[in-house]
């Protein structure tokens, strides 16, 4: 990383050596790309999360809801799962999840290998059950050989699955944003409009909550601080986790990574575009009501959080033998 910069002293070249980057003062952290990774298990991990097979179904995979394609989501209000369920509650990203403080918009899950078995057994996601799935890989001997690399045993549980899963996940960070080589010192990476952005959304307190390397993830706030947030969802937040009635309608804050992405907005989808979603923040989050052009240059600035998106070859996965259990997709 290169923070020196030549400057003309007195007519002579002088290096100033580690300048402080320009994020040491700032509210919001680079991505760094992920370290110690185990790549064979991100390599499993990378094929359960493309494989439907882990759904009832066999139709649905994660990458229905999360698709890598389209920012990590679904770009639907809510998901569509299992039976053509709709469900109650917007699908996050996954891209950078791994920064999250928990998983889920309540935090029930504490970390991606916990959340990873959730949606398999959810009868409105994929509808399975945790032992049936396993039955599944373990009659696919292209998953029963590579598992065995990675764990060093031929019987398949569902713990290798999530564990594998997660691991994967932990590659889906979006580094090098233009945001982050403004943060790193590029001062052209961002226009100026954007940069107006960006103080606006620090000078009206929108970084009191979006902050950090994820502009989010970090805490769990109320959804209507100042002003109740109008919406005909029956969710209820944290509460649901802690029973406490200060939870009520609390959640954790989304990363505002890759936001251009990953419309609608908020936990009810409520929010079409970022325009809205920004209106809404400043009225009933800081009590502000933000001029058209206000909400031009926040929104200018959110795009530019955009990183590298996830790059693979997409992943070829082993074929059924005739003794895996044929999907069930009207069920
Ligand atoms: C039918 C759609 C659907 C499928 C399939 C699905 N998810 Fe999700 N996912 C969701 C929804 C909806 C949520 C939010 C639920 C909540 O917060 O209550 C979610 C939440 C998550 C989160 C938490 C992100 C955050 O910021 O809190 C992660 C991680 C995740 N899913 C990964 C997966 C993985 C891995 C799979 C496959 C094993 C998967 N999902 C399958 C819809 C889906
Ligand atoms: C008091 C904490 C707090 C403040 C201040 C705040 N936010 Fe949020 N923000 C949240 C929470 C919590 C959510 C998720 C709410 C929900 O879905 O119910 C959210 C969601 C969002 C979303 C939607 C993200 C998504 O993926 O659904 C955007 C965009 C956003 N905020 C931008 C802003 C902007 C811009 C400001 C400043 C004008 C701001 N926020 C101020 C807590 C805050």
């Amino acid at each position: 990383m290169q923070y020196k910069k030549p400057m003309m002293i007195g007519g002579a070249l002088a290096v100033m050596a580690m300048m402080p980057p320009v994020w040491a003062s700032e509210p919001i952290q680079p991505i760094t790309p992920v370290k110690s990774i185990n790549l064979g298990m991100v390599e499993l991990g990378k094929k359960l999360f493309f494989d439907p097979r882990l759904s009832k179904s066999g139709f649905i995979s994660c990458n229905s809801c999360h698709n890598l394609s389209m920012g990590g989501t679904d770009n639907l209000k809510t998901s569509i799962g299992h039976n053509w369920n709709q469900g109650p509650i917007s699908a996050p990203t996954v891209l950078n999840s791994s920064l999250n403080l928990a998983q889920f918009w309540d935090g029930r899950a504490k970390d991606l290998k916990e959340q990873a078995g959730g949606p398999i057994a959810n009868p409105g996601e994929m509808g399975f059950t945790h032992e049936l799935a396993v039955e599944v890989l373990q009659s696919i001997p292209g998953y029963v050989a590579e598992y065995t690399l990675v764990f060093g045993t031929e019987k398949i549980g569902i713990d290798g699955v999530t564990e594998a899963i997660a691991e994967f996940e932990k590659t889906l960070v979006t580094p090098n944003s233009r945001f982050d080589q403004w943060l790193l010192g590029d001062e052209n990476a961002i226009n100026g409009t954007e940069l107006a952005g960006y103080k606006l959304f620090k000078a009206s307190g929108c970084v009191a909550c979006h902050n950090g390397s994820a502009v989010g993830g970090s805490t769990y706030q109320k959804m209507g601080v100042v002003a109740p947030y109008q919406t005909t969802s029956k969710i209820e937040g944290r509460i649901g986790v802690t029973g406490k009635d200060a939870d009520r309608f609390k959640f954790k804050v989304p990363t505002l990574r890759n936001v251009e992405l990953t419309y609608p907005y908020f936990h009810d989808g409520g929010a079409a575009t970022l325009k809205e979603a920004v209106d809404i923040m400043g009225r009933i989050q800081l009590g502000k009501q933000f001029t058209d052009e206000e909400k031009v240059k926040i929104v200018a600035f959110l795009k530019t959080l955009t990183g590298d998106q996830p790059s693979f070859n997409l992943p070829i996965l082993p074929p059924s033998s005739d003794k895996t259990p044929q999907p069930k997709p009207f069920s």
